[in-house]
């Protein structure tokens, strides 16, 4: 049985990781996706959970079931993972390794939207809240030490490095989602850490070695104090 160790690294740490997609509804049979699986997260969750942290793991409809001994918030919409962020702070360290769907449809359709002879629907996008932004910035309650990720197609470091600081969190955690690389749904990752103190390249590894590896920094950056 897996519970919370009591004399771990992490032992009366909260650590809120958020995972998965999110969906954007369309219609009532209908949505928008992405093609997140959840598996870095759910990794990421599992790793700080056995490093003894008290983990919430926000996540939207994932491929991977979450891990056991956290406790777990689902979610479809980035407004709902907002929502539930929000609810589970404050927290020592926050993990934002979610694929938060960027634009949700301004106006759901209440009943399905049907074919008309031809004439094509038109959909009306409206921005989501970007929750990794609003908890890097909170003026008080913020967690130590706030984590994002960013996934690229093209110009990997300068697109993340300048996310970092845009959205004011401490670290990136960087990669290439390019299909030829077989990142997305696959079981690897290729990371750069990216922190105030420059970028470092890590090997192709296991999303689950990646976890690892995050976990025991996270260790080290919360051991340092305020
Ligand atoms: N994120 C978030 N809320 C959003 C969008 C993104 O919390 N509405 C978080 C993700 O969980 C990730 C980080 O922000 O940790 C970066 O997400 P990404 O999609 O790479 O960045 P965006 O700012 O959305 O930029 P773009 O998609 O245009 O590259
Ligand atoms: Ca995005």
């Amino acid at each position: 049985a897996s519970g919370v160790l009591t004399n771990g690294p992490l032992t009366g740490k909260h650590a809120l990781v958020t995972s998965g997609p999110t969906h954007e509804p369309i219609d009532p049979v209908r949505y928008i996706a992405n093609r997140s699986s959840g598996a870095q997260g759910t990794a990421i969750a599992t790793a700080l959970r056995d490093l003894g942290a008290s983990v919430t793991f926000v996540t939207g409809p994932a491929d991977v079931a979450p891990p056991a001994g956290v406790r777990v918030v689902r979610v479809n919409t980035a407004r709902e993972m907002k929502d539930a962020v929000e609810a589970a702070l404050p927290a020592d360290v926050a993990v934002f390794a979610a694929a938060v769907a960027d634009w949700r449809v301004a106006s759901q359709s209440a009943s399905k939207i049907k074919k008309k002879n031809g004439a094509l629907p038109v959909l009306e996008f409206a921005e989501n809240p970007d929750i990794l932004a609003a908890v890097s910035q909170m003026t008080s309650g913020r967690p130590q030490l706030v984590i994002g990720f960013a996934a690229e197609t093209d110009q990997v470091l300068d697109h993340a490095t300048a996310k970092r600081v845009r959205k004011g969190c401490d670290w990136i955690v960087a990669n290439d989602v390019s299909p030829e690389t077989g990142i997305m749904g696959g079981a690897q990752n290729a990371v750069t850490l990216i922190s105030d103190t420059g970028a470092e390249v890590w090997p192709r590894m296991n999303k689950s070695d990646v976890a690892t590896k995050l976990a025991n920094l996270i260790v080290d950056e919360l051991g340092r104090g305020v």
